[in-house]
């Protein structure tokens, strides 16, 4: 990238004057911004009052502060500042020294002066290629916090994780970011870190107001002490902080605002501005995203319940049947510790598992008494319709074996494919033994409910042959560990996934 001199401010540092003025004048000759001081201390004055100082170039012995301490002055307020040392033979050695402390290079004088334009443009050049270096690993870095957070469906992490990375990478003593709800103006605060807001009280209010300015104007705030007064919000109080405002909009959709605000001169800069703009823009996009995936998979989980329920009208003895086994299949999965893409397959595949019930003909579905063997061959086509059905709907193919499976014996003596151990999917043996435990302790058309211990006997001596030992063992022992009671309560399932890909 091309330098412009006009946009490096360099600070002449000596206490001989006509030597300050042979620098400035060269160096302004070249196009550059020149300040002066006479020694170290009058250099921190001057730096204290203009921030965006490049380059200092320093002599190193001077009164009341020289050049190696000022130079550890500014290495211990981490400010970015290049420095260029001019030593006379005398004090080779500090200057030496002052290399090691992170001076850019040294001068030995008497120099010529073209000799200190030829450093200073290799200054200049190191310095912006470092500055370009430390751009693009910083845009690359959020690049990949970006599409990171692209992938994620669920809103809550999203906003939580996009405040995480904002507070590592700006370094800010509070941020706040708000959301906008519905079509309403207010915003509303998302996640609020940091200690500002509770050592200044009235902060937050105005805050608030001014992000959502920013969000109606799509504008973005950069203020200081300097122009703070200039909003109406602030322009009766004093204004110590540094505050960036950054709207968030997401193919001109009105979705919030981020705040960053740093105490103690620690100044946002415009390169920052930009950094968060292209942060939030992406943020956005995924907040809107997953506010879409939500609604889509609150109508999903509708219809799916939708299809259960239909079946439960046929069906009159099994009504709330395929939920139960959903959430019992869940609790047996958490007691198993199975990873949430499992929990919310069982979930799915536990409501849709008798699906297939629906082209059973309801004399054989409500018969008050057992099935004959000609109706029980009938019955038992239900997982293949479910199949049928079920393999229209591309989102629900990882369900499919579960559901078609889930009246196999690990003997093989099941349906509808009499497999064995071996080939029937793990989450189909899950269901198979909360589907039976929960048919076995409800009312059937053709009996009552069992006492939950009758049914926990039926599971053990099945055990090995028609349901696998270790989950029958897993069941009973989270049943009597909980009591059958609390069983059956409603329990905190997870966000679903595979239904999200409907
Ligand atoms: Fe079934």
């Amino acid at each position: 990238m091309e330098i412009k001199n006009e946009s490096i401010k360099i600070l002449v540092v000596d206490d001989e004057e006509s030597l300050r003025e042979i620098c400035k004048d060269a160096l302004r000759d070249e196009g550059y911004q020149v300040l002066q001081a006479e020694d170290g201390q009058n250099a921190l004055e001057v730096i204290a009052a203009n921030e965006d100082i490049d380059m200092i170039i320093s002599d190193l012995r001077m009164p009341v502060m020289n050049g190696l301490e000022l130079l550890e002055q500014i290495r211990n307020k981490k400010l970015d500042i290049d420095f260029l040392v001019m030593t006379g033979f005398a004090t080779i050695e500090t200057a030496v020294e002052c290399m090691k402390k992170g001076a850019a290079d040294y001068l030995p004088k008497p120099f010529n002066i073209n000799h200190l334009l030829v450093k200073v443009s290799k200054v200049v050049r190191d310095r912006s290629a470092r500055m370009d270096r430390a751009r693009l690993s910083n845009i690359v870095r959020m690049l990949n916090l970006s599409n990171a957070l692209n992938s994620q469906l669920d809103l809550k992490s999203i906003c939580y994780e996009f405040v995480l990375q904002v507070q590592r990478n700006f370094l800010p003593d509070s941020a706040v970011l708000f959301m906008r709800r519905d079509d309403r103006t207010a915003l509303t605060k998302s996640v609020v870190r940091g200690r500002l807001f509770r050592e200044d009280p009235d902060l937050f209010s105005k805050v608030q107001k001014l992000a959502e300015e920013s969000l109606e104007k799509n504008k973005s705030f950069l203020l200081d002490p300097s122009n703070a007064s200039d909003e109406p919000v602030f322009s009766d109080q004093e204004f110590p902080y540094s505050m960036l405002i950054v709207p968030l909009l997401s193919q001109m959709k009105k979705v919030g605002a981020i705040v960053l605000l740093r105490k103690d001169k620690k100044f946002f800069t415009t390169d920052e501005v930009q950094l968060l703009s292209v942060f939030a823009a992406h943020v956005a996009t995924a907040i809107q995203n997953a506010k879409m995936y939500s609604r889509i998979r609150d109508q999903n989980i509708n219809i799916i319940r939708s299809y259960a329920k239909a079946v439960e009208a046929k069906d009159y003895y099994t009504k709330g049947h395929s939920e139960r086994v959903a959430l019992y299949a869940v609790k047996l999965g958490g007691f198993l510790r199975l990873d949430s893409e499992e929990m919310d397959l069982l979930y799915t595949a536990g409501v849709l598992h008798d699906i297939g019930k629906i082209g059973i003909p309801d004399h054989i579905l409500n018969k008050p008494s057992k099935l004959d063997d000609e109706e029980f061959e009938v019955m038992k086509s239900h997982p293949a319709i479910a199949r049928d059905i079920l393999s229209q709907v591309w989102s629900l193919k990882e369900i499919l074996p579960i559901v078609y499976h889930h009246h196999e014996r690990i003997d093989g003596k099941g349906y509808p494919e009499g497999i064995g151990d071996g080939q029937v999917p793990f989450l189909a043996k899950v269901i198979s033994v909360v589907d039976a435990f929960e048919a076995m302790t409800s009312d059937r058309a053709y009996r009552k409910a069992l006492p939950w211990e009758k049914a926990r006997d039926i599971l053990l001596s099945g055990s090995g042959s028609q349901w696998e030992t270790d989950l029958v063992e897993k069941w009973v022992k989270l049943v009597s560990d909980e009591g059958f009671e609390s069983i059956q309560q409603d329990i905190d399932v997870k966000p679903f996934k595979l239904m999200d890909k409907l």
